[in-house]
């Protein structure tokens, strides 16, 4: 029988989908918190929860200390390095997570991002936050679900968020505000393919489901799928979440990738069994590679 492992931070309603989505199929799922894990640096086996296993989703970094997050991102590549395939990789993971990294790599691949500046310095944040157009939003570089953001409208409130945030060590990720009516586009992919989307309505400028937004029935245009999949490649994500601004002047920007997608918000208004779809790709997709002589 294949057995897969979930690994994130705590079981809650997607573990828990997907478990149920990968014993559908006739496999074994356990969860295992990242935090929990111990590692033998003197030997170079897998640790014993992993030996066996066939695959990992990995659903979430937990936060932490500097060196809790780092220890736990080299712990990753420990485990794919001796032979655990992850969906998403840590690579990915380590790309998503980080809002500069994505937005940065995008740019390179002449995707469209909205003007974006990322400085350490006040004076320099204040700069770009005329030279955005004086109306600004702030996003932590680590940040999800909306957390954290704040919209900057005048120069004074501005400059005082900028020092506030600068001195608790934060870097200053500052993004043109986008005119988009209080809405975002998701869509969600899979090894390749856009599997289902949706248009999230807020009830603030933000429109994450995390801030109350409401998810509503969308079917994206072919132009729109390319973008969101040539997306999900340019950061070699397999499963993503992208999220789309849809500006008024009809360009869609590139906000941020979702390296572990939620599907809560999704599932109300797409017929698609997405944990079904995830479980039975990392089967697929795990069965080839054992299929594969290896070297
Ligand atoms: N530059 C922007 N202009 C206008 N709205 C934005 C902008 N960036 C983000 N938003 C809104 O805030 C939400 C959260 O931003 P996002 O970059 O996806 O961060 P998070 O990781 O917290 O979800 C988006 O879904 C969108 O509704
Ligand atoms: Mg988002």
């Amino acid at each position: 029988m294949k057995r897969f492992l979930i690994t994130g931070s705590k079981p809650g309603f997607h573990s828990r989908q997907l478990s149920s989505a990968f014993s559908r199929l006739g496999a074994e799922s356990s969860f295992i918190p990242i935090d929990q894990l111990t590692f033998h640096a003197h030997s170079p086996n897998l640790p014993d929860l992993f030996k066996g296993c066939d695959g990992a989703v990995l659903r979430a970094i937990p936060g932490g200390s500097l060196e809790q997050i780092i220890f736990r991102m080299d712990a990753l590549y420990t485990l794919e390095r001796r032979g655990i395939v992850f969906l998403n990789s840590p690579k990915t993971i380590e790309k998503t997570v980080d809002k500069y990294y994505t937005s940065s790599l995008l740019a390179e691949h002449g995707l469209p991002v909205p003007p974006t500046i990322v400085t350490e310095r006040v004076e320099e944040g204040l700069e770009a936050f005329h030279r955005l157009g004086g109306d600004v939003v702030y996003k932590p570089l680590f940040g999800s679900g909306g957390k954290g953001m704040l919209r900057l409208t005048d120069e004074k409130t501005a400059e005082q968020s900028f020092r506030e945030l600068v001195s608790n060590g934060a870097v200053l990720y500052l993004q043109r505000f986008v005119q988009c009516d209080k809405q975002d586009i998701r869509v969600f992919i899979l090894g390749g393919r856009v599997i289902a989307a949706m248009r999230r309505i807020g009830v603030e400028w933000r429109a994450n489901c995390a801030l109350g937004g409401k998810p509503a029935p969308y079917r994206p245009s072919p132009s729109v799928k390319n973008l969101a999949l040539e997306a999900a490649t340019v950061i070699g994500a397999e499963l993503a979440g992208v999220d789309l601004l849809p500006a008024k002047d009809g360009t869609y920007y590139v906000s941020e990738i979702n390296g572990s997608p939620a599907w809560r918000g999704l599932s109300l208004v797409s017929d698609v069994d997405i944990p079904g779809e995830i479980a039975r790709y990392l089967l697929k997709k795990t069965s080839e590679i054992q299929a594969t002589p290896q070297g």
